[in-house]
């Protein structure tokens, strides 16, 4: 099994993430449900998207974020916000989307990535969608098939960097 086969196994079982050299944190992924987590997931993605990786200019924040249909998800390492992904559906045949998957730097390599994918992957499924799409930057190509999706025809520029497309089938029962 590889590193990240076997990371996502142990996501399934509970969100147990350790970050590097802090010794061993206990972390949990949850859907936001209030205006403080909500903020806490904005400032997690500003962090990763906007100051680390400058791929969006000052916020990455966008319409779909004000859509009441897109779901928000926070991972949270003790008391301090760690990661964030933000899943919608795209049309009424089963299409979602999972975008904006981000850890800070101090805590990854500790299975919150997993842990947010396999709960991206979940939500979608329990509310009935059929399959989940994803733009993925090249170097998390291997991460997303580690956890079951399949690359989608060639990459192409998306916000200005090569995206693999990606896709995964989900279930009702989740995966
Ligand atoms: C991609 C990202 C979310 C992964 O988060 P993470 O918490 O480090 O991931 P996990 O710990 O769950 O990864 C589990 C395993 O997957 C593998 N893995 C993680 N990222 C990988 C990558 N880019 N390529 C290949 N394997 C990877 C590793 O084997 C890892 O195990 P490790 O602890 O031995 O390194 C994180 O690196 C990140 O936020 N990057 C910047 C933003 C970004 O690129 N977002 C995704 C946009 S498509």
């Amino acid at each position: 099994m590889s590193a990240a086969a076997s990371a996502s196994a142990r996501a399934r079982s509970g969100a147990a993430a350790s970050a590097p050299g802090a010794g061993p944190v206990v972390a949990a992924c949850r859907l936001v449900r209030t205006p403080a987590d909500l903020a806490r997931h904005f400032a997690v993605r500003r962090a990763v998207f906007v100051t680390e990786q400058a791929l969006f200019a000052g916020d990455d924040r966008d319409v779909r974020d004000d859509d009441p249909a897109t779901l928000h998800a926070l991972a949270v390492a003790g008391r301090r916000a760690a990661g964030a992904v933000r899943l919608y559906p795209l049309d009424d045949d089963g299409l979602w989307k999972g975008d904006r998957l981000a850890v800070l730097r101090a805590f990854r390599h500790g299975l919150l990535g997993a842990a947010l994918v396999e709960l991206a992957v979940r939500t979608a499924g329990e509310r009935g969608g059929a399959r989940m799409a994803a733009m993925i930057q090249l170097p998390n190509v291997r991460f997303f098939e580690a956890l079951g999706w399949q690359r989608v025809g060639a990459p192409r520029a998306f916000h200005g960097r090569d995206h693999q497309p990606m896709e995964i089938a989900l279930s009702r029962r989740g995966r």
